[in-house]
């Protein structure tokens, strides 16, 4: 991997404390990222470089997943931060920032090699853009790159007006949208699933499959960011971008090579096919909910409207289901079914692969019927992947039972979402990054049911805090004759 300079906007913020300093500190102790390196950080406040340095190491001993006693090695790391008090609107400050990060190039003999990354509110990014391009600080012989977190855009013009932006100071190759769901280990790994087992990937269609379940159910209510997510709500912060990228993921077809390129493509092909909904289908195929008071693990806690900074009167969605249908030929017919929510009975990431069953089953004309198989990929908390088969009881003469095998990766330390995605951006590998056209692909199918939330059609149902969401959730699936595969 090249040498490099990481410029860090947001170096005080909550994101740099806990992810992307140990993100960084790992990859260093594993000798990933190049000896001699640079970062900048930066942020509002005036703070000393020495300051900046312990801050990085408490959050390196709050944070990370390796800690040791390698004194030598932690000052070596540190020596490579250095803090700018930066306030984004100040063109002088990026003429400084640009001067320090020369300085630190030359010091180093390192190449010209940037990395912005802009872990701040969404409203300074293209402010941010326009200034690194103006201080010149984007004019370097070396490679430039730009990581951005979430939310893209706000809607699909204000996704498109940003684009437009960025696009002024990036090339799309150089910009890395983060979508920390492409960075989980399972997620990743459902290409390997797919694309490495001839056994799974010849069932990988609408003839065997009968439909696929994606969850993401949350026990944590909107925590300290009643601002942000009483504007966003559930479609925004998790459907338009963690949920259809789950979907892309899980539905692409087979690229010839697993590259970046080709695999984006397969992904936008998804996205393609994805059939609009209709207005007078919205009411019909997305269930919104807000979670009321309730109990959840022997804890009471209040309703939505009782968050601090929540709006006594919000009419925002803190749960979304959704029906969507893939109109291509290997999926055709077939439901995938996403679910999300705050204050659900359990934090789970999952997706769930229902196979159709055998029309002639030989063991439902003896009156025990053989129960669906289901491949279930768990993403979070567990890192499992379970396939649920049909086999005989040796202890009950022989009668079906079902049966789990599991593979769990548990007892591996794996990176951390922000760890592998952060080295791939460092290496310019963009295959786990999300690209504009399936942002875009994604804001396209999320905008008209937004239109449909706002003109009020989609009715605001309630659900108990530490419940599954509410019934009208269960009713979409119960229209195809199927259920929420839950506790498998
Ligand atoms: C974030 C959302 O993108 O993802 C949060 O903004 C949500 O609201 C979080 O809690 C969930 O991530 P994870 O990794 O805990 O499933």
């Amino acid at each position: 991997m090249d040498s490099m300079t990481f410029v860090l906007f947001g170096a005080t913020g909550d994101l740099a404390k806990r992810k992307i300093y140990p993100a960084l500190y790992n990859l260093f102790v594993e000798g990933k990222i190049p000896a001699s390196f640079s970062v900048i950080g930066m942020g509002r406040r005036e703070v000393a470089d020495e300051q900046f340095q312990s801050n990085v190491e408490q959050s390196i001993k709050d944070f990370s997943r390796h800690v040791n006693d390698d004194r030598a090695q932690m000052d070596q790391f540190l020596s490579a931060f250095r803090y700018s008090a930066l306030n984004v609107n100040h063109p002088e400050d990026y003429k400084k920032l640009l001067q320090l990060a020369e300085q630190r190039e030359n010091d180093l003999g390192i190449p010209g090699n940037r990395m912005f990354y802009l872990s701040v509110a969404p409203e300074f990014f293209d402010v941010i853009a326009l200034n690194i391009r103006e201080s010149g600080l984007a004019e370097t012989k070396g490679w430039k790159r730009l990581i951005i977190e979430k939310p893209f855009g706000h809607d699909l013009e204000s996704a498109r007006e940003l684009n437009d932006r960025l696009s002024r100071t990036f090339a799309e190759d150089e910009i890395y949208r983060i979508d920390h769901y492409l960075g989980k280990p399972m997620v990743q790994n459902l290409e390997a699933l797919k694309f490495a087992n001839p056994l799974l990937q010849g069932v990988w269609n609408n003839q065997y499959i009968a439909n696929v379940q994606i969850t993401a159910s949350e026990i944590v209510g909107v925590e300290e960011r009643a601002g942000y997510y009483d504007h966003s709500g559930a479609i925004r912060d998790m459907v338009q971008n963690h949920m259809l990228q789950v979907l892309m993921m899980a539905a692409m077809n087979k690229p010839e090579h697993v590259t970046a390129g080709q695999v984006r493509d397969e992904k936008s092909k998804v996205m393609q096919a994805l059939r609009a909904l209709d207005p007078s289908d919205i009411a019909s195929s997305v269930v919104r909910g807000q979670y009321t008071s309730g109990e959840i693990n022997g804890n009471a806690v209040p309703s939505y409207k009782e968050e601090l900074g929540i709006a006594p009167d919000s009419q925002n969605d803190t749960f979304i289901s959704a029906r969507l249908w893939i109109d291509n030929e290997q999926w055709s017919g077939v439901p995938f079914y996403i679910r999300t929510g705050k204050r659900m009975k359990e934090k789970s990431t999952r997706i769930v692969v229902e196979f159709k069953q055998d029309s002639t089953d030989p063991y439902a004309a003896q009156g025990q019927p053989s129960e669906p198989n289901l491949l279930i990929i768990h993403v979070n908390p567990d890192e499992k992947v379970t396939l649920r088969l049909n086999s005989k009881d040796p202890l009950n003469n022989g009668q079906l039972e079902t049966v789990l095998m599991n593979y769990n990766s548990e007892d591996k330390d794996v990176p951390e979402a922000y760890e592998r995605l952060i080295f791939d951006a460092l290496r310019g590998d963009s295959t786990f990054f999300a690209h504009w056209n399936e942002v875009e692909l994604s804001w396209m199918w999320v905008q008209p049911v937004l239109e449909a939330f706002a003109r009020g059609e989609v009715p605001l149902h309630t659900y108990a805090a530490g419940s599954y969401g509410p019934e009208a959730s269960d009713q979409l699936l119960e229209e195809q004759g199927f259920t929420w595969w839950l506790d498998q």
